[in-house]
């Protein structure tokens, strides 16, 4: 079973599904509500969790009412939470979402308030956990404190430290060299690179400008046009899965839990990408981030169907 530390956030997601996203200065009707487990830490580490993994989460919540969203939702999943602390500073973090019907696609606004107070102090406090991992991932949801105490506790143990620089925020200069693995999508691979994504040999130059600044392995999720992979010796592309998507939100989450719970149990990149590819093709067939993620059995039996 792969061990997995995930330093990120965790936010409730309230999101409206709709026929038509509403422009500036617009009211239009919506469908539903839904309020459901979210943020980008949390998402990667339930992902993994379903997947099999033995997931280790340090992130902060509020000490509002709103956090048993949370909290009962990884009751109702068996996903323990020993390693999650409480702030009275700031509230439980919130995204607000926008999903449209039509497209699954969503907008997304984020009121991070207790992933900021996460600092390195509750890292570093979790140390003993560093020790006997696999894989150590981040998002960027929270300030960089944790996420370089992360990085360097991951370098000390000598652990695999996987970002996914979600959402794009530049990246201060000694944490590149520390990541082994780096997992942007297009529009953040572009905002890093300058290089505008549109087939795969834009890919392999925005990932050679990303290897240029000292990252060992990238990763480039495309959405529909699946995922290419490149490092120093090797590069590979993995199709995606057609799927009916009622909701993309949390797909990339989806994909990062599957890869490292893949990496972590030592599977090829080829096939830690595939399993991965799977993980997130499930996770847009259902509503809701958290709760969209899928079993191992589910992984397992798309992925014989899919790769076999
Ligand atoms: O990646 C999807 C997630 O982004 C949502 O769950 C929302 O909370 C935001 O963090």
């Amino acid at each position: 079973m792969a061990k997995i530390i995930c330093v990120g956030s965790v936010n409730v997601d309230i999101t409206g599904y709709c026929y038509a996203v509403p422009e500036g200065g617009e009211t239009l009707a919506g469908d539903f509500v839904k309020t459901s487990p979210g943020g980008k830490g949390s998402n990667q580490s339930v992902a993994a969790h379903m997947a099999g993994a033995d997931v280790t989460l340090i992130a902060k919540m509020g000490t509002d009412a709103i956090a048993n969203v949370l909290t009962d939702f990884y009751a109702s999943v068996d996903m323990p939470i020993d390693h999650m602390s409480r702030t009275e500073a700031a509230g439980t973090g919130i995204a607000l979402i926008m999903v449209e019907k039509k497209t699954a696609q969503n907008r997304v606004l984020i009121i991070p308030g207790a992933n900021l107070e996460l600092n390195a102090a509750d890292v570093y406090a979790k140390e003993a956990e560093f020790f006997d991992n696999d894989v150590v991932i981040c998002q960027l949801e929270t300030t960089f404190e944790p996420i370089m105490a992360a990085a360097k506790l991951a370098k000390k143990y000598n652990k695999p430290f996987v970002l996914n620089p979600a959402p794009y925020k530049e990246l201060p200069e000694a944490l590149w060299s520390m990541i082994d693995y780096i997992t942007p999508n297009e529009s953040e691979a572009r905002e890093f690179t300058g290089v505008e994504i549109n087939n795969i040999d834009d890919a392999r130059r925005a990932a050679e400008v990303l290897l240029s600044r000292g990252v060992k392995n990238v990763i480039i999720t495309l959405g529909v046009n699946g995922v290419f992979f490149k490092n120093a010796e090797f590069e590979t592309h993995v199709d995606a899965i057609r799927m009916n998507a009622v909701d993309t939100t949390g797909a990339g989450d989806a994909f990062n839990g599957g890869f490292i719970t893949a990496i972590g149990e030592g599977k090829s990149v080829e096939d830690a990408l595939r399993f991965a590819t799977c993980t997130s093709a499930i996770s847009v067939t259902r509503k809701g981030a958290a709760a969209s993620m899928p079993t191992r059995e589910e992984i397992e039996e798309l992925y014989s169907k899919h790769f076999n």
